[in-house]
This record gives structure tokens, sequence and C-alpha cells, in this order.
């Protein structure tokens, strides 16, 4: 393992105010976005999109890394080009999903435990062959009046720093994603106070396993509301608050060492990540010990699909929206976000 070349991969992650392109859905997501917009569900089309997501041009400005699924770093673009390297020749650094997918915990109903532990060293070892400098791992956390429980959130912990130390053997920054869902109907301080016991259990288990905090990358969900809260539905949460509410649970979770807090969108609408990413630039900026970026998926993306729908005529207009949609979150880094930069 050398630390070195994981502080500096984990550095240059974090560095310029810029942040990550999550493109890592698997199959049966990635399948499932397109189906709603009525695209054809083959590995050819996911290659295409793929490619549309890696040519657009000038996303280097904007966007530090990139995390692929396996199926993705294995392609090739039109052109016969790998499109790991379409990225490594932008200045873009590549990533990769490790996780398995989350499966149910036994004995723990609702609850959900992330599985792919078995066989990662060598997988890690094949990535890194390939060309990745990091890695993924996303767990997941269910919210409720009784959940989660204990066992889950020690499991969950322990599953991602023994994914962590691994990583780094392997010489991959990890970037461990303990995300709190938005669904039910929680409050923001119940959120907040879930979020703060998964990464107080998280930060533990990372030390057990020895894991170099210079060398990895948070995850997390922002401090929100759930989605089917009386908060979240009249819209009484602003920016402002969410803003604080986050930060102040990082700030009690998270040690300074760790380089970088890339946030993921976890369901909010794109123009609210962004909003509450610039939020906490305007309102806790001088309070911050870590980069504090976003590793989005749906927020980034979701505007490309609407544009795309599967015609290579819409090809452009989707790398355009991608632009538009990196350029603001590159903005809300230095809490220069406007309304006024969204496309009319
Ligand atoms: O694993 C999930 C992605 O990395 C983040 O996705 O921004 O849509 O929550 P999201």
């Amino acid at each position: 393992m050398n630390n070195h070349a994981l502080i500096d991969t984990a550095t240059a992650l974090v560095a310029d105010n810029k942040g990550l392109l999550a493109m890592d859905e698997s199959t049966p997501t990635c399948n499932k976005r397109f189906a709603a917009l009525g695209i054809p569900q083959d590995e050819d089309f996911r290659r295409t999109y793929r490619e549309l997501l890696v040519t657009t041009p000038e996303l280097s400005d904007s966007i530090s890394g990139a995390i692929l699924y396996d199926e993705t770093i294995r392609q090739h673009t039109q052109d016969g080009t790998p499109m790991i390297a379409v990225l490594i020749a932008a200045g873009i650094i590549p990533g990769i999903k490790v996780d398995a997918g989350t499966h149910s915990l036994a004995g723990h109903p609702g609850e959900f435990i992330t599985e792919g532990l078995d066989g990662l060293r060598e997988r890690l070892r094949d990535y890194a062959r390939l060309g990745a400098r990091f890695a993924k791992w996303r767990a997941v956390v269910a919210v409720s009046d009784d959940l989660p429980s204990r066992g889950c959130i020690e499991a969950n912990a322990h599953a991602l720093a023994r994914y962590a130390a691994l990583s780094q053997e392997a010489g991959l920054v990890p970037i461990v994603e303990p995300e709190v869902l938005m669904d039910g109907d929680h409050s923001l301080a119940r959120c907040r106070e879930v979020t703060e016991a998964v990464q107080h259990a998280m930060f533990a288990q990372l030390h057990s396993q020895r894991v170099l905090l210079e060398g990895l990358i948070l995850k997390p969900n922002m401090v929100v509301p759930g989605k089917d809260s009386p908060e979240y539905t009249s819209g009484s949460v602003t920016a402002e608050m969410i803003a604080e509410a986050t930060i102040d649970c990082m700030l009690r979770t998270v040690p300074a060492a760790v380089p970088g807090v890339a946030f993921l969108s976890g369901g909010q609408t794109p123009e609210q990540a962004t909003e509450r990413l610039n939020a906490m630039h305007v309102h806790c900026g001088t309070r911050l010990p870590w980069a504090a970026t976003f590793s989005f998926s749906r927020a980034l993306q979701q505007p490309v699909l609407d544009i795309w729908r599967g015609d290579v005529a819409n090809t452009q207009a989707a790398q355009r929206a991608l632009q538009q949609r990196a350029e603001c979150n590159h903005a809300a880094r230095r809490g220069a976000y406007l309304p006024s930069m969204e496309p009319a």
C-alpha cells in the first residue's frame, strides 16, 4: 500500500472545486431508468449512453472523477477506445463501484446489508489493472420510528471498513457511502440523529480496520427530512436549514484528516441538490475542515436522460445539459451558484 499515492488521488478527487459524476448504476437500475423514458434496455443502448457521458466536451472543467460500473469499465466507445481511456485522456480520474448490491439483512425485517466482500481482493486487483484509481461501496440504512437497528448499523459499518481496507491494500482510494435513505416520513432531526449514529459507527470500524483516513473520501447523504414527512411535503425546510443540519452533523462525525466529503443526491431534484450544496458553502464555508463537494448520479444525469431519450439526434443537447449541471455544482462548491445559471 502506497500511502502517498492514495493521498494524492483522494486529494485530486476533491481539488479545484470539482466533484464526481456517479455513473455506476447497476444494469437493473440503469434499465429501470431507461424503461421510464421508453429507451430500449439493452447493452448497446447502455454503452451508447455511457459514451455520451464520458465524451461530453469540457466535462473535466467541473468533474474530477467518474464512478463506473463493471460493464462500463470493460466497454469501448464506437471508435474502439476503452471508455476508461477516454476519461483518463480528458483528465478525469476513473473509479469503480465494487459492492454487489444490497440484500435483506437476516433477522432484521426492512433492513439491508451490502454484499460483495467475497473475492473482493481479486476483483480490486483486476480493476486496478484496468486503470481504476478509486472504488465505491454503498450501504443503505432505512429510517422509521424503530429503524435502524444497532445490528444493521454495525453490520454495514463493518462491511464498509473491510472493503475500505482492501481497497487501500490494492492502491485504490475507497469512497465509503453509508446512505441514510430519504424514504419515509421521518423529520429532519431524525435524519440527523440516524446519520450521526451511522457515521460514528462507521468511523469507529474504519479505525479498527486501520484504514488511512487521509486516503479515503466519504460519500454521505445530506441531512434531509423523509419524502413523506410534513416537513418535506410542505416545503418548510429551507436549503439553509438543510445545509446547517448537514454540516453540524458532519462536523461531529468526520475527522479533519479526511480530505473530502462528497454528497450523494439521494432523490433530491437536481436544483435542490445544487442549492443545498451551495448553501453549505455560503452559510458554513468558514467552518469546514474538509472539502465539501458532490458525487451525484440522478442529480447530474436525470436532465441528460430526459433530453437524450435514446435518440442520437439529441446527443449534443443532452451533453450540454450535463455540462450545465456540472457547472452549476462546480459553482455551488464555491458558494457562487445562482438560480439564474439554470437553463431557461
Ligand atoms: O450509489 C449511488 C450513487 O453513487 C449516488 O446516486 O446521487 O442518485 O443518490 P444519487
